[in-house]
């Protein structure tokens, strides 16, 4: 813990850095699939409010922590309540969930990359949709492919948080998130020249009901705790490094509508391109990476527009990846002393390599269909089983997100003094009046939200018939 711990050089700096990590493929890649198999409307309705009823408040209680304390999520535990306590839980598991996330994250931003590197030097257009098709399998099974670029990611992603919080993160952060808006812009103005531009607004705001299920409803749910980077102490370690006069309940409403924002421009910018080459948004995961490619290819100038795109979604992956990576680093600078440069470098090269399996997913028969089958016996995904990359995503996502939120919401609303609370929240903003509002969200109504998703998850709500999945 010696020297000075590092802080961000303006207001502005964490803003961009921390919508840099909420802002990702969890926005450009998973929303608009997610949002297209639910039916569009009445989910996004649902989303909003769960980013506004849950989201919101467990960001302003993960700055409020991370600021309060001046530490990494375990030292932060530790300072709010005592030496050893169990409450530290939240942030051990922080750490591991950093290392499970950014294992798999890593390789869809693999994609990205392969993506942009293709639609820059072969193009797809002129291609068919099989031939486009047989590219996205190609890549999937491909071993060396999904490694090469999953090494690659992985080493700039460790590259820019080698450099710190001033001069690598949060510089980054000021030059590749301008740049991600300007280019979703560049394609928001492109996707309304086209004709399925009206039809797709419609199909995002217009409160459809027809393919929702209660399913979807906690899909939304926990899709709000991984786009806002909640759950697993990121937000702490960047509100850590704020200044304590910092307004951070500005700062987290400004990152919520942010990443709230490019999820819908995102949707804005791919339905149209969609419905215009007459495909259907309720795509899967395959929806950016074969749909899209599908559709630029018949489109004019969509030879450049391809490239925009991936080069775009590769730039959201990067910043989130940063953060996920700062999470496990700060952990062994501030806990265990360690030096930047070596934190860096053990937790990004034991990452790489614990997402081998994930690399490896589509390709091998062990890790892709061995490890599907005997998750199966263990009645995963109702009986159907995961490879190994859709497991992690599992268990990251829809348990150990919601079970750290959980625990933030009540440490913060429950466990932290009315003091100490009120006083770091209050500090620095003009939004004082919102503290019993926000108190009562997380004491409450997260809670209860959360519970919901758990009983989902473990088909509680199946049984008592609340639940039904036609929509999937
Ligand atoms: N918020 C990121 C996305 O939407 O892609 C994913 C993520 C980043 C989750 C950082 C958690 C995290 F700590």
């Amino acid at each position: 813990m010696a020297g000075q711990r590092a802080q961000w050089g303006s207001r502005l700096g964490f803003i961009l850095a921390a919508a840099g990590s909420a802002v990702g493929l969890g926005n450009i890649w998973k929303f608009p699939y997610i949002t297209g198999e639910n039916g569009g409307g009445l989910f996004v309705l649902i989303y909003l409010a769960c980013i506004a009823l849950v989201g919101l408040p467990i960001m302003m209680a993960e700055i409020f922590i991370g600021r309060a304390t001046q530490s990494s999520p375990v030292g932060a535990f530790r300072k709010l309540s005592k030496p050893r306590s169990p409450w530290m839980g939240i942030g051990w598991m922080g750490v591991v969930v950093a290392f499970i996330i950014l294992s798999y994250y890593s390789v869809v931003a693999g994609w990205a990359m392969h993506y942009t590197w293709i639609s820059l030097t072969d193009s797809f257009t002129g291609k068919s949709p099989e031939e486009i098709g047989n590219t996205f399998t190609a890549l999937f099974e491909s071993a060396k492919l999904n490694l090469f670029w999953h090494t690659l990611f992985m080493a700039i992603t460790i590259a820019i948080v080698m450099g710190g919080i001033r001069r690598g993160i949060e510089l980054c952060s000021k030059i590749l998130m301008p740049t991600l808006f300007l280019l979703l812009l560049i394609l928001l103005a492109y996707a309304m020249t086209t004709d399925g531009f009206g039809k797709a607004f419609s199909f995002l705001f217009a409160p459809n009901a027809d393919k929702l299920t209660s399913a979807g409803v906690l899909e939304a749910l926990g899709h709000s705790f991984f786009t806002l980077s909640l759950g697993m102490g990121a937000m702490i370690t960047y509100g850590s490094y704020l200044k304590s006069k910092d307004d951070i309940v500005a700062a987290s409403i400004t990152v919520s509508v942010l990443d709230t924002a490019v999820a819908l421009i995102a949707c804005l910018v791919l339905f149209p391109i969609i419905f215009t080459v007459g495909r259907e948004p309720s795509a899967g995961p395959g929806l950016v990476f074969v749909s899209i490619p599908i559709a630029f290819a018949q489109m004019p100038g969509g030879a450049i527009l391809a490239p925009l795109f991936f080069i775009l979604l590769t730039f959201a992956a990067l910043t989130s990846a940063i953060s996920l990576l700062e999470v496990a680093v700060s952990y062994f600078i501030d806990e265990r002393g360690w030096s930047r440069a070596k934190a860096t470098l053990t937790c990004g090269i034991s990452i790489l390599v614990v997402g081998i399996p994930s690399a490896l997913s589509g390709g091998t028969k062990f890790f892709g269909e061995q490890f599907q089958t005997l998750t199966s016996y263990l009645r995963i995904n109702d009986g159907e089983g995961f490879n190994w990359f859709d497991f992690f995503d599992y268990v990251a996502t829809n348990w150990m997100l919601p079970i750290g939120g959980l625990g933030i919401a009540l440490f913060a609303a429950w466990r932290v003094g009315n003091k100490a609370r009120e006083e770091g929240f209050k500090a620095g903003t003009r939004f004082g009046k919102l503290y019993w509002g926000w108190v009562f969200l997380l004491r409450y109504i997260v809670p209860i939200a959360v519970l919901l998703v758990f009983l989902n998850a473990i088909g509680v709500l199946d049984i008592l018939g609340v639940t039904s999945d036609d929509a999937n």
